[in-house]
């Protein structure tokens, strides 16, 4: 394991002050994670993205708390250090503030995350503010919001349109007024991802697919590596094709299992020759009775 420090608030404020440039990844297991602590990522995120990329769902609506509850587990095990934030599944908080504050205290106390993120704007301001009373650390996440990619016409760009741009910057001043620590804009143009840093006084800006002006960049893991078969947005910039490598990697085992080159004597174990003779004598004898 690294010696990194555990990331806190303040350090990453600190580095918001100080314009380093914050960065977060999605992650939603134990090996993942502690290369992502090795890295030292300073923010991750456990996000219901995980029905789609890891559970194979077509939306995140049927991922369960249960579901992220495991998972944030594991990742937390991955990476001791990393600012580690729960995403709220659907329904989890939407039906009431006490549902939300009641939801994210599982996320705390069961995986052992820093804080939790939910979707919406002004109408879940109440929740926001009802979570952070409650001592717990809320992440926003206004644009392209998955939970309600039906509503919002599928997973496209959010607040081209003036209007849609300037309601996109209100939910944001509301939802940092009602306590959230961060705020991630997802797919809204760099223009409008720019107001809204700018105008933020006490809140962490973080762009995925938003461009260069946010404090922080946020990838989905699968993303950067090929690891999600079904498509890779544009937003996204492909670091490696481990998909690529795994695949090929599945095709040359399943051919050598076929044509027996596989296992060769250093991929498995013998038995001493004495051993072997009493055994044989032992089974032989067992035989004649
Ligand atoms: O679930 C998730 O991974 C998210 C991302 C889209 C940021 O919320």
């Amino acid at each position: 394991m690294s010696d990194r420090k555990k990331v806190t608030l303040p350090y990453l404020f600190k580095k918001v002050d100080a314009g380093e440039p914050l960065t977060m990844l999605t992650c939603y297991d134990y090996p993942t994670a502690y290369f992502q602590e090795e890295a030292g990522v300073e923010i991750v995120l456990v996000g219901d993205s995980l029905g789609m990329t890891m559970l194979g769902y077509d939306s995140t609506l049927p991922v369960t708390m249960d579901d992220m509850i495991r998972h944030t587990q594991a990742v937390r095990r991955g990476t001791p250090n990393a600012w580690l934030i729960g995403d709220m599944p659907y329904m989890s908080y939407q039906p009431s503030p006490e549902t939300a504050v009641r939801n994210a205290g599982r996320f705390m106390a069961e995986t052992g995350c820093d804080a939790i993120k939910l979707e919406g704007g002004v109408e879940m301001a109440d929740r926001i503010a009802a979570i952070t009373a409650a001592g717990i650390p809320a992440m926003g996440h206004l644009g392209l919001t998955p939970q309600s990619a039906g509503a919002l016409g599928g997973f496209r760009l959010q607040g081209k349109s003036a209007m849609h741009a300037k309601k996109i910057i209100d939910d944001a001043k509301a939802i940092e007024e009602a306590g959230a620590f961060a705020i991630l804009l997802e797919l809204v143009p760099d223009r409008v991802c720019q107001i809204i840093t700018e105008r933020a006084e006490n809140c962490i800006i973080i762009s995925l697919g938003s461009g260069p002006y946010a404090h922080g960049q946020l990838l989905i893991y699968h993303d950067l590596f090929g690891l999600y078969p079904k498509f890779t947005p544009r937003m996204a910039k492909v670091y490696g094709n481990a998909g690529e490598v795994i695949l090929n990697g599945l095709k040359q085992y399943v051919s050598e299992v076929k044509e027996k080159s596989f296992p060769e004597p250093k991929n498995y174990f013998g038995i001493k020759d004495e051993e072997y003779e009493e055994l044989t004598q032992i089974l032989k004898d067992e035989e004649t009775f």
